[in-house]
């Protein structure tokens, strides 16, 4: 990650110095300069905040899931066909944040469609507090190529109160 923001701000910077040489000077030159700081300083924000998404750790929710889901869902979150439905590019995971946290908590049953799959299966009631669901949903939405973003304990706790 380290590298391609580094090559995204040199390319920022090359442009900045490329506009300012086609800008040719005189008084549209402060003008310009200003424009190319504003788009550079975008740029950099853009970034950083790439950055943040994608250094979410994951770690204590990889612990949750190994001791507490992986033997059902499996460790390539495949699932098991006819069982188990998957929760990797699971799009009825992905459709919906606070259903998940409350099948986490409550479990499931009853028919689902899952990928255009459908399971009718009992998933039991996990006993984890609302951090461990904040972290094990943060690493099931953000593996084997799904990205759902962080799921904080504060949207566990709403959830778990409705
Ligand atoms: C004993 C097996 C079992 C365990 C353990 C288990 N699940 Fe499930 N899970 C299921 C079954 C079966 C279903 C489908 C339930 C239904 O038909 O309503 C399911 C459904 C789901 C769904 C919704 C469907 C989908 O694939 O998107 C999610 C999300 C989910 N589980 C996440 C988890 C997480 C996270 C854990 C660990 C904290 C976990 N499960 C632990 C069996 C399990």
């Amino acid at each position: 990650m380290k590298k391609v923001s580094l090559s995204v701000i040199l390319f920022s910077s090359l442009f900045a110095m490329s506009s300012l040489i086609s800008c040719g000077g005189g008084s549209h030159e402060d003008q310009k300069t200003e424009k190319v700081k504003e788009v550079v300083e975008e740029k950099i924000e853009e970034v950083v905040e790439e950055e943040n998404e994608s250094s979410l750790d994951l770690s204590a929710g990889e612990a949750v899931y190994k001791t507490t889901c992986l033997a059902c869902h499996q460790a390539t979150g495949l699932g098991l066909p006819n069982f188990y439905p998957p929760l990797a590019k699971s799009d009825y995971l992905m459709a919906d944040k606070v259903r998940a946290i409350k099948q986490v908590k409550n479990g499931s049953e009853g028919e689902i469609v899952v990928n255009g799959e459908k399971y009718n299966g009992v998933m039991p009631p996990q006993t984890l507090d609302n951090q461990q669901i904040a972290d094990v949903l943060t690493y099931v939405m953000n593996s084997w190529g799904n990205n759902g973003g962080q799921v904080t304990k504060e949207e566990v706790d709403a959830a778990l109160a409705e």
